[in-house]
């Protein structure tokens, strides 16, 4: 199988960006830029997103007892492009509140949520992050997309 070819087939889902935010007592507050959040269980509130084997963060976002989830509004992709940077996960301060677990959310989001790390799954190159919802908020904002590796945004409605 070829990896450029599975790669782009994988990128033929369209989905949202989300900044994972977390304080970690050693390296401070965090934000990396993730495409794989995902919805998993109503009862009770679970949600997953999946963190690369090798990230330079994967111990802070994997042994964190809490973690922020914003997904970002369709005028913040110069967020997640700068939190898909190596080496530039140290979050600007200015953007963020902190909730009251201590993880950092963005001020400004489609939306928020506020987890509790409620199980970790090692499979393949990655691991899937399972967070229990202990708080969340939505708003009436655009959502920001990526699709087939490139950003995008919702077309205008047309009713
Ligand atoms: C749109 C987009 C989505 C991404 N989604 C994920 C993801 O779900 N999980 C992940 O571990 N990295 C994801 N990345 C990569 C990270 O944001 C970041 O580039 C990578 O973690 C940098 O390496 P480091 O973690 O060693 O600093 C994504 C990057 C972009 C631009």
């Amino acid at each position: 199988m070829s990896s450029n070819e599975f790669r782009n087939a994988l990128g033929s889902f369209t989905t949202g960006v989300c900044l994972i935010t977390v304080d970690d007592a050693q390296s401070g507050a965090l934000a990396l830029t993730a495409n794989s959040f995902s919805s998993l269980s109503l009862e009770p509130p679970l949600v997953l997103w999946n963190i690369q084997n090798d990230s330079d963060c994967f111990r802070e976002y994997t042994e964190c007892a809490h973690f922020g989830i914003s997904i970002l509004c369709a005028d913040q992709q110069a967020l997640s492009s700068a939190y898909a940077r190596k080496d530039n996960h140290d979050i600007a301060q200015d953007d963020f509140i902190i909730d009251k677990y201590g993880a950092p959310l963005l001020k400004r989001a489609v939306a928020r949520f506020s987890c509790k790390t409620f199980q970790l799954v090692a499979a393949g190159d990655h691991h899937i992050v399972i967070g229990e919802v202990m708080a969340f908020d939505a708003h009436d904002e655009s959502p920001l997309l990526f699709s087939r590796g490139s950003y995008d945004q919702l077309a205008p409605r047309s009713d």
